[in-house]
C-alpha cells in the first residue's frame, strides 16, 4: 500500500507585504518541529524572494501563486517559470478558481502554464472544482472530468510532479466547508480520473488536497477521510495559530 504524506498549503493571495512574509514564516519555523507534513507557503510574487531565503533549510517549501505560459518574451506584467525556478520557489499553484473567474484563465491556458513550469522543475498545485449552480445542476462530476482531462491532457504525471486540489468555488472564503462525505466523493473521483488517465500507482500516490474554507474545527474531519491528504488553504493560512494547528492535525494523518 502506497503512503501519501500530507501536504498543508498555505494560500495567501494578494494579502501580507514583504516584511509580513518574513516575520510570518519565521514564526512559522519556530512551531514547525516534524517533516510528517509538506509544508507549503504561497505568498505574493514580490515576496517570494524573502520566502526562499527565510525558509532555506528548513521544512518550509515556497510556491508562486501563479505563473507564466512563456519562458521569456514580450508579455508585460508577467513572471516566467524559469525566474521562479532560479529563484528557489518549488511549487505553482495553476487553475485557482480566482485566476479562471476574475482572470479569463482557460484549461487550455492552464495546461500549457503547467507543462512549462513542470519543464522547470515546479510541482503544480492543480486547482480544480465546481460552482454552486453546477453542484445544483448535478454537474460535479462532469466539470470535475473536464477540468482534469483538458488540464492534463499530454501530461506525464507521477505522486512527486503533481498536486491536484478540490475546491468547490461555493466554499473558498465563504465559511461554507463541504461536508466530509461530499469533498470524500470528488476526491474519490478525481483519484479515479487519474487511474483512469494514467494508472493505479499514479492513481494511489498523487497528493489531493481540499480547499475551501478549511478551518482549524473542520480539518480534523476532513483529513479523516480516505482521499483527502491534505488542505490548500486561504483565509485560515493566515494566522499563525490556526494554520499551525492545522499542520499539527495534518501531521498525524498520513494515508
Ligand atoms: P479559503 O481559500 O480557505 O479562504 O476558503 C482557499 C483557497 O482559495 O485556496
Amino acid at each position: 500500500m502506497t503512503s501519501r504524506k500530507p501536504i498543508a498549503a498555505g494560500n495567501w493571495k494578494m494579502n501580507k507585504s514583504v516584511t509580513e512574509t518574513g516575520d510570518f514564516i519565521g514564526q512559522l519555523i519556530e512551531q514547525v518541529d516534524s517533516d510528517q507534513c509538506e509544508i507549503i507557503v504561497a505568498p505574493t510574487f514580490v515576496a517570494l524572494d524573502t520566502a526562499v531565503a527565510k525558509s532555506k533549510n528548513t521544512y518550509i517549501q515556497i510556491a508562486a501563486q501563479n505563473c507564466y505560459f512563456k519562458e521569456s518574451g514580450a508579455f508585460t506584467g508577467e513572471i516566467s517559470p524559469l525566474f521562479l525556478q532560479e529563484m528557489g520557489v518549488s511549487h505553482v499553484i495553476l487553475g485557482h478558481s480566482e485566476r479562471r473567474t476574475i482572470f479569463g484563465e482557460t484549461d487550455s491556458n492552464i495546461r500549457a502554464k503547467m507543462q512549462l513550469a513542470m519543464k522547470h522543475g515546479l510541482v503544480p498545485i492543480f486547482c480544480i472544482g465546481e460552482t454552486l449552480e453546477q453542484r445544483e445542476a448535478g454537474q460535479v462530476k462532469e466539470v470535475l472530468r473536464e477540468q482534469i482531462q483538458q488540464g492534463l491532457q499530454d501530461i506525464a504525471i507521477s505522486g512527486e510532479n503533481m498536486i491536484i486540489a478540490y475546491e468547490p468555488v461555493w466554499a473558498i472564503g465563504t465559511g461554507k466547508v463541504a461536508g466530509k462525505e461530499d469533498a470524500e466523493q470528488a476526491h474519490a473521483f478525481v483519484r479515479e480520473l487519474i487511474q483512469n488517465m494514467y494508472d493505479e500507482q499514479v492513481a494511489n500516490e498523487v497528493r489531493i488536497l481540499y480547499g475551501g474554507s478549511a478551518k482549524p474545527d473542520n480539518i480534523g474531519e476532513l483529513m479523516s477521510m480516505p482521499n483527502v491528504d491534505g488542505g490548500l488553504i486561504g483565509g485560515a493560512s493566515l494566522d499563525i495559530a490556526s494554520f499551525a494547528k492545522m499542520i499539527q492535525v495534518m501531521q498525524t494523518t498520513q494515508k
